[in-house]
């Protein structure tokens, strides 16, 4: 797939799934979130990059732990995400928290200014992710860590079955390398390939939790990355996809029955620049 267009598909489509994430994804990607937090291990008075920062779920814990002599920055390549993050900094008073619209392969900060580079979720949406990584390292001062967290494996996502559901009937391909780094070693490699030393990775099995068929949906369709294709598919379309989306979380569905339990897994890297 042309860079190009799926950096558009990208920033057009999260644009679109920004007012519905955090409503579908908050609980799903906390276990990941807050394990990237942990190993991010911000010190007051950091200064913290968060790439791919959307909404700003792992930018503000990680501006409260810098404190007011820290400086926190989120960047991401939706425009919309980068406007909800900076009007949230301002009704929670963060002064040492800003946000820009900028994409993970071309960061624009001086080499050595970060000592802490985030990626939550993000990696698997960008063109070159080896780049993007390449740039945490280039930013971060010697001494200065990344924490990288991205889906795991396609076989342990249960909600796979989404990217080619929409594949079916779009030409574009919505995220070609989608589960790649999160095979095997891949995100080892690529964060040794970029020169990251003391490299750790670890896999989390996780719950992916749905109270009802209209909550699944909603999250894959309205709030993720195949949401510019969805809106653009007429009523009939998008009953099928949901209806065919519905039933391959079957395997899943909860006790009650109404709900789903799908199970997923993150793969989480933490290297240091040396
Ligand atoms: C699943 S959200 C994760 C947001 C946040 N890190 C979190 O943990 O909630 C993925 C984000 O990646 C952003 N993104 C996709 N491609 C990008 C790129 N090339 N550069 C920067 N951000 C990108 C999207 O706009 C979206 O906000």
């Amino acid at each position: 797939m042309d860079p190009r267009l799926q950096r558009r598909v990208q920033r057009y489509g999260w644009d679109k799934a920004s007012l519905a994430y955090e409503q579908f994804w908050r609980r799903q990607l906390a276990p990941a979130q807050e394990r990237v937090r942990a190993l991010a291990d911000v010190a007051p008075g950091s200064h913290v990059l968060d790439v791919a920062c959307g909404t700003g779920l792992v930018t503000f814990p990680a501006a409260r732990a810098a404190g007011a002599a820290g400086l926190v920055v989120g960047v991401d390549l939706s425009q919309e995400m980068v406007n909800l993050a900076a009007e949230r900094a301002r009704t929670l008073g963060l002064a040492q928290v800003r946000f820009e619209r900028m994409d993970a392969e071309a960061l624009t900060f001086d080499a050595a200014s970060f000592d802490v580079a985030l990626c939550a979720l993000g990696l698997m949406y960008v063109p070159e992710p080896q780049k993007a990584i390449a740039e945490l390292h280039r930013v971060l001062r010697p001494g200065g860590r990344a924490v990288v967290a991205v889906w795991g494996a396609r076989t342990r996502c249960g909600w796979a079955e989404i990217f080619p559901i929409i594949d079916r009937r779009v030409a574009s391909e919505v995220c070609p390398m989608f589960f790649q780094l999160g095979t095997g070693d891949m995100l080892r490699n690529v964060f040794e390939a970029a020169g990251f030393t003391e490299v750790r990775v670890e896999r989390i099995a996780a719950t992916i939790e749905y109270a009802s068929a209209d909550d699944a949906v909603g999250a894959a369709f309205a709030g993720g990355p195949v949401a510019l294709a969805y809106s653009r598919f007429e009523a009939q379309v998008r009953n099928e996809v949901h209806a065919e989306y519905l039933d391959s979380l079957a395997p899943y569905r909860d006790a009650g029955g109404a709900g789903y339990e799908v199970p997923g897994e993150f793969v989480i890297a933490r290297g240091i620049r040396a």
